[in-house]
């Protein structure tokens, strides 16, 4: 299979790919540069999915990560009304990359 993508990255699934789209639009500015300077900071969320558990503690599942997305936490906004069933998918399948082609903290 040949997904030419950025050079040095590893090739993304189309779906992986679509998830590193909305992440980088939407997660990213919070998760990767904390450009709000958040009191609480966003955890980082590179290899997210390595540990048993998130930075909270809670268990790291699809099911706990899908709930955050779509009910929002602490300071991090609810994006159910902005996320296609599909679209969280995508974004799900591309926390499990460990966030491929992020610039690593
Ligand atoms: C406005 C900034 C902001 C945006 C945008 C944002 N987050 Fe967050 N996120 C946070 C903060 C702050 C926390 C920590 C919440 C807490 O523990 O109180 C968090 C927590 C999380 C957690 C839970 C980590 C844990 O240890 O429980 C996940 C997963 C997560 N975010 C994923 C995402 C994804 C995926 C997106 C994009 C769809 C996103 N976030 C967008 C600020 C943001």
């Amino acid at each position: 299979m040949i997904l030419a993508g950025c050079h040095s990255q590893p090739a993304l699934t189309p779906q992986q790919a679509e998830g590193k789209h909305l992440y980088d639009v939407g997660c990213a500015h919070c998760h990767e540069e904390n450009d709000l300077r958040l009191k609480t900071v966003p955890p980082n969320l590179h290899g997210l999915f390595d540990h048993k558990t998130m930075p909270d503690g809670a268990p790291a599942t699809d099911a706990e990560v899908e709930r955050v997305i779509l009910h929002g936490k602490g300071l991090m906004p609810s994006f159910a009304y902005q996320i296609s069933q599909s679209q969280l998918e995508a974004l799900i399948a591309y926390l499990h990359t460990g966030l491929a082609g992020e610039n690593n903290q």
